[in-house]
């Protein structure tokens, strides 16, 4: 075995083997181990010998399991985990022992890998396991794939089954978009295209396995993509402030600009530390480093660092394609703790979209997820949340799901459908102090004789918002209110007229109605506000924005229900692919989890679900006890 001392100026390819049970990974290792002369002397000699005592067959599997034990012991296999080496570098095999834990490991990253080998048995031709293999290495994005068919020799290396085997497997590695950079008939057994060219297979024109390996390249550092440097730990060093952690992505010089997220400070790096002289000026991916910023702030572990042109999302919902390995099965509501790089939070599943079978690709609607099944699902975390999509920037875009202390599923996130709220909580404008009003909102109640609020009306396109809120109104008027309606039509013709329906714009709407119906309570006026607002995080920011007297309504009505009404014909023209991102067709929205009051349109009559929503507001908004206020103090 390589010292750490040679390991280190040699380049190691890290190759995760991986398939069904009994399709002959450890054969296959152990023959990649044997002929590239990298087992320890007499090794092989000794567990022959062993065998023949105990009356049974030689098999490489032995070899598996005894190195395996040694290693665990620390006995021949040194730490640096070199498995075979050829003149060209070295190869690290990752190959966690049991299904569940393989799993486990390539979900939380511990088997990052270069590339991948995937064994199929030619006799039992491709099996669930070999696909729900694939469809990991599809999910976590390893390009370089190599499929191995193995014990050619039990179909008399038959170049026909050979060829259907491939072509169903190319199948579906195609529909779930890997493509194999080879796929190689074995035998690993009576060592046939492992390490040199199978005599019995002469047919076969691709590399033998070995070949195979050494031509695929060592993945390199993500230099490139933008700086992502999760915050591990803040130390205090006499009176300095060292931010520590490990560069996942890009690169960190001195006198940069950066952010951390999601807190959102944004200052300058002082320097870079270390204890080389003298101290370098950048760091980049791959290396872990502690540096010292240029004005004392405030951070967290699990921040993340990034440069201000190119920061992650920050969100508190997402969409994960998750994959559940719980002992009991994900359910809907469920709350687990949520680990993403060195952030924790806790989240709770806001709805199971789908689950996916690996074997087939179908996709069915259910209400909780089984051990080793895949899910998209949506994620609602207690708080703002720093993270990537995992296609821009895997290492930020990666999570695991803890349930108690066991580690229960793990995914990737994807913002399909939800909108990046960093700039709805960012204020820009430096230099600014507020202004004091002369006039107190008290005696802005007591000239109206009620108080200023907002009842925010929230439900899909067809729930009768919009109808509730115009006769609510005119009823409100009459008795006597200063009120106002805002409608979602109305004002994206004004206002709002530069957003369309993308979630990032409806974000940004639904933030504008709460800045205005916000300001127009503060001056006194009843505001009934009509909009979809399919987001929580929306109608949370628009609560807090009211900063009190703020009342959700959930004007409630099921799909179905206002397809049928289709006041405006736009269900109709949605379902025919005429609008995209239509709400409830191609559009999530997501109920009021606890509204002040909900309207049941499909039950309530339009004049009763009015009375009940004007009832509310005169018990709530005090005409009658500012009155009397204002007759006790005049
Ligand atoms: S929100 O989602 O941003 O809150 P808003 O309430 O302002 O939506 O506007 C919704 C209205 O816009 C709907 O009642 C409908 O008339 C119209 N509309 C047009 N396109 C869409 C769409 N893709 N999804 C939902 N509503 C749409």
């Amino acid at each position: 075995m390589a010292t750490s001392a040679t390991s280190a100026s040699r380049e190691s390819l890290r190759v995760a083997v991986v398939g069904h049970v009994d399709h002959g990974k450890s054969t296959l290792v152990g023959r990649l181990l044997h002929d590239t002369g990298s087992l320890p002397q007499g090794k092989v000699e000794a567990i022959r010998a062993m065998s023949e005592r105990r009356g049974m067959p030689f098999e490489w599997a032995f070899l598996m399991d005894a190195l395996q034990a040694e290693r665990d012991q620390g006995i021949t296999i040194d730490t640096s985990q070199i498995w075979f080496k050829t003149p060209k570098r070295d190869y690290v095999i990752i190959d966690a022992p049991g299904h569940k834990e393989f799993l486990k490991n390539m979900i939380t990253g511990a088997a990052a890998s270069d590339a991948a080998l995937l064994v199929i048995d030619a006799d039992e031709g491709v099996k669930e396991q070999s696909r729900r293999h694939g469809y990991l290495l599809h999910l976590l994005g390893v390009r370089q794939v190599a499929v191995a068919v193995n014990k050619m020799d039990l179909v008399g290396y038959s170049e026909k089954r050979f060829a259907a085997i491939e072509k169903e497997y190319r199948a579906y590695l195609a529909s779930i978009g890997v493509t194999p950079t080879y796929i190689i008939p074995i035998g690993a057994r009576d060592g046939q295209n492992i390490v040199g060219k199978a005599d019995k297979m002469a047919w076969h024109g691709g590399p033998h396995v070995l070949e195979a390996l050494e031509r695929f390249n060592v993945v390199t550092l993500p230099t490139h993509l933008p700086l992502r440097m999760p915050v591990q730990d803040v130390y205090k060093f006499d009176d300095r402030r060292i931010i520590a952690g490990r560069i996942e992505s890009g690169m960190l010089k001195v006198g940069d600009r950066i952010v951390f997220s999601p807190s959102n400070k944004s200052v300058r790096v002082k320097t870079i530390e270390a204890w080389a002289a003298p101290p370098p000026d950048r760091a980049s991916a791959g290396q872990s480093v502690g540096f010292t910023v240029d004005e004392q702030i405030f951070v967290e572990r699990g921040e993340i660092v990034s440069h201000e042109a190119n920061p992650p999302v920050e969100t508190d919902v997402f969409r994960a394609r998750l994959f559940w390995l719980g002992r009991t099965p994900l359910t809907q509501a469920a709350r687990y703790k949520l680990k993403l790089c060195a952030a924790a939070a806790n989240v709770r599943v806001q709805a199971i979209e789908r689950v996916i079978d690996t074997g087939d690709l179908s996709s069915a609607a259910a209400t909780e997820v089984k051990h080793s099944a895949v899910a998209e699902v949506i994620l609602q975390a207690d708080r703002m949340l720093a993270l990537d999509e995992f296609v821009n920037s895997p290492l930020t875009g990666r999570f695991v799901l803890v349930d108690g202390y066991d580690i229960a599923g793990g995914g990737i996130v994807s913002m399909e459908g939800y909108a990046d709220q960093r700039h709805l909580i960012t204020v820009r404008a430096s230099n600014i102090t507020r202004v004091e009003h002369a006039v107190s909102v008290d005696a802005r109640a007591r000239r109206n004789g009620h108080q200023g609020g907002v009842i925010w009306l929230t439900g899909l396109s067809g729930s009768g918002k919009s109808t509730l809120s115009i006769t609510a109104e005119r009823r409100l008027f009459n008795m006597g209110y200063q009120v106002y309606v805002l409608d979602g039509d109305n004002m994206r013709h004004g206002l709002n007229s530069d957003l369309g329906f993308s979630p990032d714009e409806r974000a940004e709407n639904i933030r504008r109605v709460g800045e205005v119906a916000a300001l127009m309570a503060r001056a006194g006026v009843v505001v009934i506000t009509a909009f979809i607002s399919p987001y929580r995080s929306d109608r949370e920011r628009a609560r807090r924005a009211a900063g009190g007297n703020f009342h959700e309504v959930y004007v409630q009505a099921d799909l179905a229900t206002c397809e049928a009404r289709d006041p405006k014909g736009l269900y109709r023209k949605a379902r025919a692919g005429e609008i995209a991102e239509f709400t409830g067709i191609s559009a999530p929205y997501e109920e009021p989890q606890s509204p002040e009051l909900a309207l049941d349109t499909t039950r309530l009559s339009i004049e009763s679900a009015v009375d009940v929503l004007v009832g509310y507001v005169s018990e709530r908004f005090g005409v009658e006890q500012v009155r009397l206020t204002r007759k006790a103090g005049a």
